[in-house]
């Protein structure tokens, strides 16, 4: 066994300097397209090609001045969806076009033509009031809803797209002649363009199929509010770039990543979201390659439409133009055409899947460290949890846990029975996971290495040699997941009968899957590396991440017979990784800011699909003070995925080594998520788990730019304290109509708009929504297992009507049944005219619980009733026992023993 810890966390430090990584002026392809200015397309449309079919309508374009046509083709797809391919008619050899990503193939609707001359095409929809108007000359499209623009293609003439070439016989020359090192300087001049090779410092990237990008200019208009395209520590609204500083969608790991930046880190979804009071779009730009996007918003009174003379002259509205370009690949666009956010959310997730419903504990808290040491610390962690009173699930193993860093192993000194340490996790009820990455050690006696090499399962360099390089374990090489045996063979490596010593209750954790190659170029794989089918690293980039999380769920789902639920973790990700597990923001710091910006990153995550992500609690790099990390408890007690954990330099920071006081307050904040549990489960059901403010007040446009706070569900406001010493804040309640409460103390909160609220260390504003019904556990255990027939408690928030609504979602917490069977419950409460009854909100669900609610508690009850009755559907009448506080406005119904799974009723008179 060996270690060489020291070496690699030099090696990763390295990482932290940013001339590591690239600005956009130092990727060839951002040049070249900068050449390109706004102005008159270069293209024309040539309308006497079109073909319609039942399912697209086909035409070219073709270049002015190379003559190159491009084949375009546009599709309706069901529900509001439109999709625009271009390619080349006849290239030198195919492009690469993103797979896997789509769940299925869209179905598409007959479009129909409605005008056609020479200079223009009218397409009309399937829903009568959407057109496309095509304009040939310059080509551009606009996409009509109510005769209203809503978005348009190539209004500033930025459809860029390079045909594949030939390698030019000088370039040859050259190429030989840098091979032997004789090229004069001229010569390396000619470079500034990086069509067939590209330098960056001492990384000479060299392009087998020459200059391949793409780019398309989208005018999205009367919109000022743009979102998502994560991943970049960066607010919630996008922000106007500027030359040299845009978004980028690279997937890269940097080590303590830069706040406020536009730099690419770990993971990428293109798409991206625009809002304004009556609508919500998006542009989904399905490419894997390396991708920049410009945002260039004006407000309503500068708006330029002398482009888009269509528009009536007296309406002046905002627009955002979205420019974006990619490296290679071709263009395959999705407009969503929303309505209401909730349509637009559920229009990307037909194209891409919806989040998977995870297993029930892994909503519960992770504990996790760089590094757990050994059987003992693992069982000495575990025992604190229990000593402390702390309720916790799981806890997991880095990378230290594997004999020299050989994933699927264990060393053996420090792990000597890793089934008996999961025997005795098991016993409590708790999981464990543990770090699987991507890279393998090149050593001919790890059967891993040697199998794979076998099978020419590596990714290869240029030269069609396994492709080496350096990360944890020394030299290693990469797997090759874009090949679906490497997957196949993948997924069989997490069968109990191949990870030796593995058993049911350990799950996974990718990292390093950007992939990140320690001095790599930019820490990654250079982007002529060789994939399966010829594909160059370039092209399929972004989805490396995506594909191994892909094979590790599908590996867990077979090793349980396909019955059980997975959980995967990963750091890399793509649009769609929400099908296969959860994400995380990787090394952030044990700041102020880090906690800060952990918000709006993680709402942008959720607004993309993935809503099950989280950042590491305190901050992986440094030491928190315990003030921040109390505060870190709070929020992350209150997101999608929460982990507590460490970078191995760190001080140890398990929940009670602070102080009684911060490990009180710390409790606190975890059992308060797992008394939420029903209702954390039951958003994870209905999706999305968190969201901005905006998307439940669509119309105000006050909140079209609040991160600081946001809804869990549609119920909860949430605003967590980021500052230091914070003795108040100011918390914006939206909503002119609403009445908002007091989540722990019940009592209505007065005023409306920004509330300074007064906060002590204790804990954070958490406000629950006037009309709304939150189902809570009575009483929390030492894991969410331990829960199972704890009883509900609900809190009904009566907004001005005296009514409110909410669900309940129920199954096994674990296995498949829930949808293969149908054994789950959904259960829809609704108080009006002072009933509160139960119903069955899906009929098609059925499963079999003896848990019962004993409590109800009516926030903003007015009068004290004179008696309340319980009935039972087809059951006597039972009168209920119940308290009522009119000093605060809660009516308490006691003891009630209602089954969660039957319809009843309670009748307050
Ligand atoms: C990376 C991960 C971090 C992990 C470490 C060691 O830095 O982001 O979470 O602890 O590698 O595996």
């Amino acid at each position: 066994m060996e270690s060489n810890t020291q070496e690699e966390i030099s090696v990763e430090d390295e990482a932290v300097d940013k001339s590591s990584f690239k600005t956009c002026n130092q990727i060839a392809f951002y040049r070249r397209q900068k050449h390109l200015c706004p102005g008159k397309s270069l293209y024309r449309a040539l309308l006497d090609t079109v073909e319609l079919s039942d399912s697209s309508v086909k035409f070219q374009i073709i270049n002015e001045e190379c003559k190159v046509p491009l084949l375009v083709e546009i599709y309706e797809i069901e529900g509001s969806i439109f999709r625009l391919k271009v390619n080349e008619v006849a290239p030198l050899k195919p492009r690469y076009q993103v797979p896997d990503v789509l769940i299925k193939e869209p179905v598409s609707l007959r479009l129909t033509i409605s005008q056609k001359d020479a200079g223009k095409l009218v397409l009309s929809c399937s829903s009568e009031d959407q057109q496309l108007h095509i304009t040939a000359n310059p080509f551009q499209m606009q996409l009509v809803s109510k005769s209203e623009i809503v978005l348009s293609m190539n209004t500033n003439g930025l459809l860029y797209f390079e045909h594949l070439q030939h390698l030019p016989q000088i370039r040859e020359s050259t190429l030989q002649k840098r091979a032997d090192g004789s090229a004069d300087s001229s010569e390396e001049n000619q470079e500034d363009l990086g069509l067939w090779e590209e330098k960056f410092g001492s990384f000479l990237d060299i392009k087998a199929s020459g200059p391949s990008s793409v780019g398309l200019d989208f005018s999205l208009h009367g919109y000022e509010h743009v979102y998502g395209i994560p991943q970049h520590a960066e607010t919630l609204l996008l922000k106007n770039t500027s030359d040299n500083d845009v978004y980028r969608l690279y997937n890269l790991d940097v080590f303590g990543y830069k706040i406020h930046s536009k730099m690419g880190i770990y993971g990428s979804v293109p798409l991206l979201l625009a809002h304004k009071p009556d609508r919500t779009i998006g542009v989904f730009w399905l490419n894997s390659s390396e991708t920049l996007v410009e945002i260039a918003t004006k407000a309503a009174a500068e708006a330029d439409l002398s482009r888009t003379p269509e528009l009536p002259k007296q309406r002046v509205l905002p627009q955002t133009d979205v420019r974006w370009m990619s490296e290679g690949g071709i263009i395959d666009t999705f407009i969503l055409m929303g309505p209401r956010s909730f349509d637009t959310f559920k229009q990307y997730a037909e194209l891409t899947g919806t989040q998977s419903l995870p297993p029930l504990f892994s909503l519960g808290y992770h504990q996790c460290r760089w590094n757990y040491e050994d059987e003992n610390d693992v069982k000495e962690v575990d025992a604190g949890f229990d000593k402390y009173s702390i309720p916790y699930d799981v806890i997991w193993l880095d990378i230290e846990h594997t004999d020299g860093k050989r994933y699927f192993t264990w060393d053996k000194k420090k792990f000597c029975s890793p089934v008996r340490m999961q025997k005795a996790l098991m016993k409590k009820k708790r999981k464990l996971v543990v770090i699987v990455d991507p890279h393998i050690k090149v050593d001919p006696q790890y059967a891993i290495y040697t199998q794979a090499e076998g099978k020419g399962y590596f990714v290869k360099d240029r030269t069609g040699k396994d492709f080496k390089g350096l990360c944890w374990p020394g030299l290693s090489s990469y797997l090759d997941f874009t090949n679906p045996s490497v997957r196949e063979w993948y997924a069989d490596q997490f069968a109990f009968k191949n990870y030796k010593d593995s058993s049911e209750i350990l799950f996974v954790w990718n990292d390093m899957n950007e992939p990140s190659v320690f001095r790599g170029v930019e820490l990654t794989m250079q982007k002529d590396a060789v994939h399966h089918g010829s594909w160059e690293h370039r092209e399929v980039h972004n989805l490396y991440g995506f594909y191994q999380q892909m094979a590790s769920a599908e590996g867990l789902i077979r090793r349980s017979g396909e019955l059980e639920r997975p959980f995967v973790l990963t750091r890399s990700f793509f649009a769609g990784s929400q099908k296969y597990g959860a994400v995380w923001t990787g090394d952030n710091r044990a700041d102020w800011s880090y906690l800060k910006i952990s918000i709006p990153m993680l709402l942008t995550l959720s607004m993309v699909g993935i809503s099950f992500c989280g950042a590491d609690v305190g901050g992986f790099i440094g030491n928190p003070s315990p003030e921040l990390l109390v505060r870190w408890y709070q929020a992350g007690a209150l997101q999608p995925f929460f982990r507590g954990h460490a970078n191995m330099q760190t001080k140890r920071r398990e929940p009670w080594l602070f102080g009684k006081e911060n490990t009180q307050i710390i409790r606190e904040a975890i059992k308060e998520r797992y008394s939420l549990l029903p209702k954390l489960y039951t958003v994870f059901y209905l999706l999305p788990f968190h969201r901005p403010v905006w998307v439940e007040f669509p119309k105000e446009l006050n909140t079209f730019g609040i991160e600081d706070e946001y809804m869990l569900g549609n119920a909860l406001l949430v605003y967590p304290v980021t500052e230091p010493k914070a003795t108040t804040v100011d918390v914006f309640l939206p909503g002119s109509q609403e009445i908002w409460y007091d989540f722990r103390r019940f009592r209505r909160l007065e005023g409306q708009g920004t509330l300074k609220i007064p906060v002590t260390l204790n804990s954070i504003p958490v406000i629950q929504r006037g009309g709304t019904i939150i189902p809570l556990k009575t009483s929390v255990g030492k894991s969410t297992e331990w829960m199972t027939d704890v009883p509900y408690e609900l809190h009904v928030a009566l907004d001005y009507k005296e009514t409110a609504t909410g669900e309940l979602y129920l199954d096994d917490g674990h296995s498949f049944q829930y949808l293969h069977k149908k054994q789950f419950l959904l259960r829809k409460f609704t108080f009006q005219e002072c009933v509160f009854s139960s119903r069955c909100a899906d009929e098609k669900g059925q499963f079999h619980t003896r848990c019962v609610v004993e409590q109800v508690l009516i926030l903003g009850m007015k009068r004290q009733p004179s008696s309340v009755m319980a009935r039972i559907h087809d059951g006597k009448d039972k009168a209920v026992v119940f308290t009522y506080d009119a000093k605060s406005s809660v009516l308490t119904l006691k003891k009630l023993s209602l089954n969660i799974s039957i319809d009843w009723e309670i009748e307050i008179k």
